[in-house]
């Protein structure tokens, strides 16, 4: 299997290196799936000279290893690094900021990177601006000397908006300012940041990558030696670090991206266009529509323009229709979270996005009466028919 570790992997394609990539057979007993190492510490032959490579398992763990080196093979970049969380992942890359920083990011972040950016990080002496419009407005946002980091979410959640990451990269990359493109959304089959010029890109793993619900952890991959220096030893003094069974999920998971992510754009596609050519709904927002306001970055960002499996739609009726429309769905569990097998739904302004003063929410086209929904990867007629009797359903409730 070496042809298929860090730094040479860019040769295979995608499902080869999912199902391979960080998975060599056991040289002791051939096993061709790893054993999970829960050992905490490892036995030493003389001071300091470890049996093998490992010494304690927050520095580093076989399956923690072998995680990374598949997804730094799937984002194409020659490292990564696990982490607990992907608010931990987050969280990790602000710390490596010296006080005095300074951070653009897109405003329609994740709430709970938004969270860390205006209550956690400004603690630390890091000060972030955000942009509604970064590609025309990065230039002048830009502190000579301050800024050094510019944070990306592409597409947006919940109203999937799009950034060009190559335009934003070369800006940046005349002011010396790295670029962090946060991929959760579009998941690595889908998207590869680096490949467009970002320098780090980060996951909450919870979701496409792991794919079935069951593991909370993220994940940041990179091609830069003083980063991999860097977040490496962060990784390890601030120990927020996945564990060795729950690192063995998530490359379980990761084996069979390519597959539910095609799955779960093909069951996307068709109900947005359902959705789109409804009576019920008042617009819908989903990148593999031909009306996105921005279906060309799709196009060109995107593998084969591929949508993914998120969408987002106005339904008639208001708040109260929104909230029915996830009461009567079937096969669609209302519930937070997204990009597992399983498709939910949900009402961003009073779930996910509820922190969010109305003024902010609705300029970010985040109002009362839009759904957002997870396409999993059941049959595309089950969710067609289960999405078109929910709105029939919701829309006559609310108007009787
Ligand atoms: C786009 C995005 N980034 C980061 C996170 C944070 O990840 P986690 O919940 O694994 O901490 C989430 C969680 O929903 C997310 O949707």
């Amino acid at each position: 299997m070496g042809s298929f570790e860090n730094g040479q992997a860019t040769e295979r394609r995608f499902g080869t290196l999912a199902v391979h990539a960080g998975s060599p057979h056991d040289p002791s007993t051939g096993a061709v799936i790893a054993p999970i190492s829960l050992s905490t510490t490892f036995a030493q032959t003389s001071v300091g000279s470890p049996v093998g490579l490992y010494e304690y398992t927050r520095s580093s763990n076989p399956n923690r290893d072998n995680f990374e080196a598949a997804i730094a093979a799937v984002e194409h970049g020659k490292y990564a690094l696990a982490f607990s969380s992907g608010s931990a992942t987050t969280a990790v890359i602000l710390q490596s900021l010296a006080a005095g920083s300074h951070i653009v990011s897109v405003s329609d972040v994740y709430g709970g990177t938004h969270r860390y950016f205006t209550k956690v990080a400004n603690h630390h002496g890091v000060d972030v601006t955000f942009s509604p419009a970064i590609e025309e407005e990065v230039e002048k946002l830009i502190r000579p000397n301050e800024t050094k980091l510019i944070w990306i979410e592409t597409p947006s959640n919940p109203t999937l908006s799009l950034v060009n990451i190559r335009a934003v990269s070369e800006i940046a990359h005349r002011h010396g300012i790295l670029v962090v493109v946060d991929n959760t959304f579009m998941s690595p089959y889908v998207q590869n940041p680096l490949t467009h010029g970002a320098d780090i890109v980060v996951h909450s793993v919870t979701k496409y990558i792991n794919g079935h619900s069951d593991v909370l952890m993220g994940v940041a991959a990179f091609n830069s030696e003083a980063l991999k220096e860097r977040l490496t030893f962060l990784q390890n003094a601030i120990g927020a670090v996945p564990s060795p069974f729950d690192c063995w999920l998530a490359h379980r998971g990761l084996k069979t991206l390519h597959l539910r992510a095609r799955e779960a754009t093909k069951n996307a596609t068709i109900v947005a266009q359902a959705l789109e050519s409804s009576p019920h709904v008042i617009s819908v927002n989903y990148p593999g529509l031909d009306s996105h306001a921005q279906r060309a970055i799709a196009l060109k960002q995107h593998r084969d323009g591929m949508g993914g499996g998120m969408l987002s739609f106005r339904i008639k009726g208001g708040k109260e229709a929104a909230h029915s429309f996830c009461q009567h769905t079937k096969i669609f569990t209302l519930a937070e979270s997204l990009g597992g097998v399983e498709s939910l739904c949900e009402v961003p302004a009073s779930m996910t996005h509820a922190g969010i003063p109305r003024e902010e929410r609705e300029a970010a086209g985040v109002y009362d009466d839009l759904v957002r929904i997870s396409c999993g990867v059941e049959d595309a007629e089950d969710l067609h028919a289960d999405v078109l009797k929910a709105l029939e359903l919701a829309v006559a409730g609310s108007k009787a």
